[in-house]
């Protein structure tokens, strides 16, 4: 896999730069993307018991860990933005005792050490950001060790044929009979190479952050390295809204959201 370690410095800080704004507009309890694509499918996935301990990785203004506490889990969650930390901490103040936040960065094994304390996790989340990370690999490594055998492993993640820099949206006008049909759909130029880009995650936020575009069985092949099995995958769209004159991802997934199996013999 790319190594694209030397870019994480720059990442995290446009993150800290971005980290009001971002939870100003994510708020309580996430914005319409995540209440309707991305957050449905997740917790089917992840199916959380009464005191389940998860872990939830690069967790953000800690929206969805309030939300796992609120579904009766125990929650240790961490980001490499100490402002996010510091503002997940004030989100979630009145269930505090349930979640134990964390600065800790993902491509760092070192520091990944802390999230021991809490260890071994049943589950492992991680909603919408190993797309922003700039190495998986310690990452999985540590997950796969963190978790009980059996464990699960749920991440949901920009789905990487439709949305990488190698893309373009297009409107296609067609005349069919005695009627105009337009139709709205993604021309894919370029998908096996992974390469860092810059994107923009929310209208406009402070500054791009920095994506890296992975293909699936990268990703994939990453997940197998690591212990794990895939025993559920999700491609969820938008329901058809009324506004059928745009591209609105409700006929290509804009993620993919997948879940990992800790096998159990993995060391
Ligand atoms: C798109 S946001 C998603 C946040 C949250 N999971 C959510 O769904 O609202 C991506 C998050 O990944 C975090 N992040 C990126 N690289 C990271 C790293 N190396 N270690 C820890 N967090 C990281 C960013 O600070 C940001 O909070």
């Amino acid at each position: 896999m790319s190594n694209w370690k030397e870019t994480s410095g720059e990442s995290k800080r446009r993150w800290e730069v971005n980290a009001d704004f971002w939870d100003e507009r994510m708020g309580e309890h996430s914005n319409r993307f995540h209440r309707e694509v991305v957050r449905p499918d997740t917790e089917r996935l992840l199916s959380v018991n009464e005191k389940d301990r998860i872990l939830d990785i690069a967790c953000g203004n800690g929206n969805f860990s309030k939300r796992l506490v609120e579904l009766g889990a125990n929650v240790t969650a961490f980001d490499y933005s100490k402002k996010m930390i510091e503002n997940a901490k004030k989100r979630c103040s009145h269930c505090i005792d349930k979640i134990d936040f964390h600065v800790v960065d993902a491509t760092n094994k070192d520091d990944l050490e802390k999230l021991n304390i809490n260890a071994p996790y049943d589950k492992a989340v991680s909603n919408m950001a190993i797309m922003d990370i700039a190495d998986i690999t310690p990452l999985f490594s540590s997950v796969s060790r963190l978790l009980k055998p059996g464990g699960i492993f749920v991440f949901s993640t920009i789905h990487p044929c439709f949305q990488s820099p190698g893309t373009r949206r297009i409107t296609e006008t067609e005349d069919v009979g005695s009627s105009v049909l337009t139709r709205h759909g993604l021309q894919v130029f370029e998908y096996i190479d992974s390469c860092c880009f810059e994107g923009i995650g929310i209208v406009n936020q402070p500054v791009p952050q920095l994506y890296y575009h992975r293909s699936l069985s990268q990703i994939f092949d990453l997940c197998f390295d690591t212990g794990f099995v895939i025993n559920g995958v999700s491609e969820p769209v938008f329901e058809i809204d009324n506004e059928r004159s745009r591209f609105d991802w409700n006929k290509i997934p804009p993620i993919v959201i997948v879940r990992l199996l800790k096998i159990e013999s993995y060391k």
